[in-house]
């Protein structure tokens, strides 16, 4: 969906499809350097992060295999809770492989934190983590984040994946929800 079909729902576009896309491919160079011949295992984080994945991966010039993780966080609101649990494991074991995890977006961190070291007590040779946006003012605990494609202000966004109430998700850009329609 393009952002001129959602009328007053959002307030700004912040990242169009093609500067996602754009910045996917700068990153996929420095994450085949940094692999060499070894390829990650990656890790998406369901359901937000199916476009990065799916952008990403096809971006890659080498075998990229993809896992799939879903963890709750968030419910339907807008604020993180901290508590995290898992609705959906990993089919992969991961014992010895080097994982990226694969996220849409860092708020608090406080889900990122978590999952990297649930899957380094898995036993992983090394976890590493991508995220397509990242909201450094919002930062609640120190996440060592190898790959980051935009830094944005601490707005809700919604689009390329990220949802709100579901919805959202299929819109092409990253864009800053109107305020009207969740207070
Ligand atoms: P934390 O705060 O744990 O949050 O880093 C990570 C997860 O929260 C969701 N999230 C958002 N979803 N717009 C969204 O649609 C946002 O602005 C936003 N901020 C955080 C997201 O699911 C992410 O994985
Ligand atoms: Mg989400």
């Amino acid at each position: 969906m393009d952002a001129k079909h959602l009328g007053d729902e959002l307030s700004a576009v912040l990242h169009t499809e093609a500067e996602l896309r754009g910045r996917l491919a700068e990153l996929a160079r420095e994450i085949e350097a940094d692999y060499g011949d070894e390829p990650p295992l990656l890790v998406g984080v369901l359901k937000g992060a199916v476009m990065v994945m799916a952008d990403l991966a096809r971006e890659l010039n080498f075998h990229a295999q993809m896992d799939w993780m879903a963890v709750s966080s968030y419910g339907a609101g807008t604020k993180s809770s901290g508590v995290v649990k898992i609705l959906k494991d990993l089919d992969a074991d991961i014992a010895g492989r080097d994982v990226l995890i694969v996220e849409d977006i860092i708020d608090s961190g406080l889900t990122l934190a978590w999952l990297k070291e649930n899957l380094e007590l898995r036993g992983a040779k090394s976890v590493k983590i991508c995220t397509m946006l990242r909201k450094p003012d919002a930062l609640k605990v120190e996440v060592d984040v190898a790959y980051v494609g935009f830094d944005i202000p601490v707005e809700f966004v919604v689009g390329y994946g990220l949802d709100y109430a579901e919805n959202y998700r299929n819109l092409r850009d990253v864009a800053i929800l109107a305020p009207h329609v969740y207070s």
